[in-house]
């Protein structure tokens, strides 16, 4: 039995009950966006912040949400409050809903929204030991073929590269652009250390990662940042590697294609971001309400338990 709870279109059904139509385009053709985001010690992490990604993304994809911001930030909240969870993963949705076998997507009238409640485990104890990876033979396409700051539902290219990861039993895949300059993983930002410098490179070519811009809050008085494009040979000879996403969070990766990042150890300035993120996640954040206190109940109240 799955963990938690989902929503669709209304209601909310155990995970094992939630059902869209084979119809649906986001199913078809990978039509649709979705947002990943985390509650911790029952706080949303920088839910506004998802909330608005992930109408941006639609925006960008012509996707007209089914649900104004303010009712999809209250169904996120009520939609943790019925998991029972209080630290757990959300998984957004906004597909463009049932359509013909044609991919027009004029003929999909009712776009769905479903929000998945559940846990998520990434890289466990990797977050201490660090993290292998090579670099996907497979390229992230260009800006002018799918704007990266789209997070849409058609992610074949981000598992092509963690295929490849896994034929060569790494634990991740480090991406590049079609110019061959460092990208991103298969689903993180990436940064290089050098000294006490921070490098990442700038959201042409990758996502704007809600990780990635708090570990760059993170450094401000602390750590010099340069947001730069660079290539393969920069991450080799960086002194420290790591990856940020919200599901794989703030991880060391120590080798790049076999090769050592500096002392092939997860080093300071990786384990200071990580503390530092690790603290920030566990005391801020979108309060969950409780059952008879909390303003999503009552706004949520048209909903039902399917
Ligand atoms: C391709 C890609 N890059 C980066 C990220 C990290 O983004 P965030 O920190 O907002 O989770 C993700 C996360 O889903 C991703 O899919």
């Amino acid at each position: 039995m799955r963990e938690g709870i989902v929503y669709v279109d209304g209601k909310w059904y155990p995970p094992e009950r939630a059902k869209l139509s084979v119809f649906d385009h986001g199913l078809l053709y990978g039509d649709g966006v979705f947002e990943g985001i985390r509650f911790y010690n029952g706080r949303v992490f920088k839910l506004d912040r998802h909330v608005d990604r992930m109408f941006e993304s639609a925006r960008l994809i012509g996707l007209t949400p089914p649900i104004t911001k303010e009712q999809f930030r209250e169904v996120i909240l009520e939609t943790c409050r019925r998991s029972g969870l209080s630290d757990g993963y959300l998984r957004p949705i906004f597909t463009r809903g049932e359509g013909d076998l044609g991919l027009d997507p004029r003929k999909s009238k009712a776009p769905s929204c479903v929000v998945i409640c559940s846990t998520i485990s990434l890289y466990g104890d990797k977050h201490h030991t660090g993290l292998s990876a090579i670099v996907a033979s497979v390229r992230r396409p260009p800006r002018v073929s799918l704007n990266p700051n789209v997070k849409s539902l058609n992610y074949l290219n981000n598992i092509l590269a963690k295929s490849e990861a896994n034929a060569k039993g790494a634990d991740e895949a480090l991406m590049l652009d079609v110019e061959g300059n460092v990208a991103e993983m298969s689903a993180d930002n990436i940064f290089v250390v050098k000294g006490h410098t921070v490098y990442t490179p700038p959201t042409v070519n990758c996502l704007v990662g809600i990780t990635r811009e708090t570990i760059l809050e993170l450094c401000e008085g602390r750590f010099p940042v340069r947001t730069e494009m660079f290539k393969l040979d920069f991450v080799l000879q960086g002194d420290e590697v790591f990856l940020t996403g919200t599901g794989g969070e703030v991880a060391p990766v120590i080798t790049v294609e076999g090769h050592p990042i500096g002392s092939g150890k997860p080093g300071p300035v990786t384990l200071e971001l990580q503390q530092r993120y690790f603290d920030l996640v566990r005391s801020t954040g979108t309060p969950i309400p409780t059952a008879n206190g909390g303003s999503a109940t009552e706004k949520v109240a048209a909903s039902s338990v399917a």
